[in-house]
């Protein structure tokens, strides 16, 4: 497959998987999915509780699942939510895709459109990891 083919079928599972979040208090859904680097796609939602606190976003339930089923190393991600600005992945999910994804290719949209590209590289510039310890 074409890499514009497989970025367009890991678009269209992040949508599908943005159908199950679970964002009762915040409203906001999204949906992640991560290409394995033989191709496979895993999902991802984010899940909120009632303590707030406890809520997990959409990319890192999509990289927990990856690694619980054995995958190790990864492509690209890719992030959907239903906003007029691009949603890139918060803070703690940039350092847990970091420090098991490393330099991947970040893809952003909305239900329509591709809205943009990062390498993971450029939203943690100074990234403190394993190496470091
Ligand atoms: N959220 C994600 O799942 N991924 C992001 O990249 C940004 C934020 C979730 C967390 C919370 O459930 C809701 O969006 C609002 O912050």
């Amino acid at each position: 497959m074409k890499d514009s083919e497989l970025i367009a079928a890991l678009i269209k599972a992040a949508r599908r998987a943005r159908r199950h979040a679970r964002a009762s208090f915040s409203t906001f859904k999204v949906g992640a999915a991560l290409e394995t680097a033989d191709g496979a796609i895993i999902t991802g939602c984010n899940i909120e509780n009632a303590t707030y606190g406890l809520t997990i976003c959409a990319e890192r339930v999509a990289m927990f699942k990856a690694l619980s089923e054995g995958h190790r190393r990864f492509r690209r991600i890719a992030i959907i939510a239903d906003t007029a600005a691009p949603t890139p992945p918060c803070g703690a999910c940039r350092q847990i895709l970091w420090e098991f994804g490393g330099d991947l290719d970040i893809i952003l949209a909305d239900l329509r459109r591709e809205t943009g590209r990062h390498r993971l590289s450029a939203l943690l510039p100074i990234p403190f990891d394993a190496r470091l310890l």
